[in-house]
């Protein structure tokens, strides 16, 4: 998700917006030329689908126009046109394994022959539950088809078992489409991130800034907040690490006050093997999965301590007959999504595979650093496992109002459509770019050279001598 505006601290770079807006125009004149077939789709779909999309997410990120995809194979994906896109941010990383998996396609089939859903478990649930239960320490898990959904679920166990209603997230937060997160704080007051919400749900929300251990003291001392809330690393404000020792105080602040504590790896469990809990050794009540797990098959969970576990059992809602905690949903945990999870935590995400990705993150991240000291910039790559980026500053924010001054806007649509007309799909800027598990070094080392024929065109004001002849021909 894009949060607001970028702001600029005086040390961090800042691009000439004469030249952003001129790349901009030129690449939109040639993104037009090349992708004449997904124009041709658009004019059709917009007088059946508002700004001619299935899901307005698909409008909404990008300024260039509408693409349509055609296939993918492995980590790039085809346009209606035939063009070619090493995608960098892996569908806001619900495809982190690429597409066209054999396993996955082979467990997919298998299950769809034998039963999609039935409403009742199957035997892969029970198998997956107790494979993410040794890989990460939760010992009971419920399953849903969003990490939306695991976090409403939490929430509402949350409030259940404190008594409590309010929750704590932290600024530059992304958990989902959840009324409760949807809320911005300005100039001391809580609003809805957006139109269409009622507004009364931003004043159960209390949000503070990532990485003050001292705010959330004297908020969580008031013992009203039910639930804290948060990524172990920020990664939805572009990439915010948590200070040493932060996530064992928060744990600490959580304990000493009986508020409960969930850490959500929806984006983060592709950081590390095992997620970044296994990784860091992290103690909470909740853990929220999604996203790339269920490798385009609407697939998520949460994982949930022994004593929260007791307790939903304690309280399960009985149709017609006993109320219990508001949990569930019709295609959750459905069978085909037990198989494919089963197949990807047995057969794909293996811990060769996590080391290559991470190995292919650093090899991302050196070479963002080599374009920042070649271009003599004020800027370095952030670094996390296979996640990298450019951070506009000489320093890595600590927090979301330090992480705008990465998040320049209206560069990041021109450096996307740029990309684009190179064969590279940065697509949500401020969560990106990441190595996947079906990128290959090559792939790194081709998004790189696109990201310093940008970075240069924007610094030093011209082309270099070899983009000018490919653009020329
Ligand atoms: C950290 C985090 N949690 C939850 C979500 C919500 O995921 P979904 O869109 O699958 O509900 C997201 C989506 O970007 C996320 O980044």
């Amino acid at each position: 998700m894009m949060i607001g505006t970028a702001s600029h601290p005086a040390s961090a770079f800042v691009a000439p917006r004469d030249r952003v807006a001129r790349i901009n125009e030129r690449e939109i004149n040639v993104f037009r030329q090349r992708t004449r077939a997904s124009n041709a789709l658009r004019e059709r779909a917009l007088s059946v689908m508002p700004t001619a999309v299935p899901s307005s997410w698909m409008a909404g990120y990008y300024s260039h126009p509408q693409l349509f995809a055609d296939h993918g194979v492995g980590a790039s994906f085809f346009d209606a046109d035939g063009n070619r896109y090493v995608d960098m941010n892996v569908s806001d990383l619900s495809m982190t394994v690429g597409f066209g998996v054999p396993e996955i396609e082979e467990a997919l089939a298998r299950q769809y022959r034998k039963g999609a859903h039935f409403l009742l478990p199957t035997e892969d649930a029970i198998a997956v539950a107790e494979l993410l239960s040794a890989l990460t320490g939760p010992p009971a898990w419920q399953f849903t088809v969003s990490a939306s959904g695991a976090n409403t679920d939490i929430m509402r166990i949350a409030r259940h078992m404190t008594g409590r209603r309010k929750l704590l997230v932290f600024e530059g937060k992304y958990h989902g489409h959840l009324e409760e997160t949807l809320v911005l704080a300005q100039d001391g007051v809580n609003i809805p991130e957006y139109q269409g919400l009622s507004g009364r749900r931003a004043e159960d929300t209390i949000i503070l800034p990532f990485n003050d251990l001292d705010a959330v003291r004297r908020v969580l001392v008031e013992r009203e907040v039910a639930l804290a809330l948060t990524e172990p690393a920020m990664t939805n404000c572009t990439l915010v690490m948590p200070d040493p020792g932060y996530l064992e105080g928060l744990r600490r602040l959580t304990r000493e006050t009986g508020t409960m504590l969930c850490i959500d790896e929806a984006h983060t469990f592709s950081f590390a093997y095992g997620g970044l809990t296994r990784e860091w050794q992290l103690e909470s009540d909740f853990m929220t999965l999604g996203k790339g797990f269920g490798s385009g098959v609407a697939f998520a969970g949460y994982g949930m301590t022994r004593d929260v576990a007791d307790h939903v059992e304690r309280h399960l809602d009985i149709l017609h007959r006993r109320s219990g905690i508001g949990l569930g949903g019709t295609l959750y945990g459905s069978a085909l999504a037990m198989a494919v999870a089963r197949v990807m935590l047995e057969r794909v995400l293996t811990v060769s595979a996590h080391d290559r990705i991470s190995t292919l993150g650093a090899r991302m991240a050196d070479g963002i650093d080599a374009i920042c000291r070649d271009l003599g910039l004020p800027c370095r790559a952030f670094r996390l496992g296979p996640r990298s980026g450019l951070c506009l500053s000489p320093d890595l924010p600590r927090n979301d109002i330090q992480a705008r001054a990465s998040m320049d806007l209206d560069m990041l649509d021109a450096r996307r459509v740029f990309m684009a007309n190179r064969g590279y799909w940065d697509c949500i800027v401020s969560a990106g770019p990441q190595a996947s598990f079906a990128h290959t070094a090559e792939n790194i080392d081709g998004y790189v050279a696109v990201m310093a024929e940008f970075m240069h065109e924007l610094v030093r004001g011209e082309q270099t001598s070899r983009e000018a002849n490919r653009t020329s021909n």
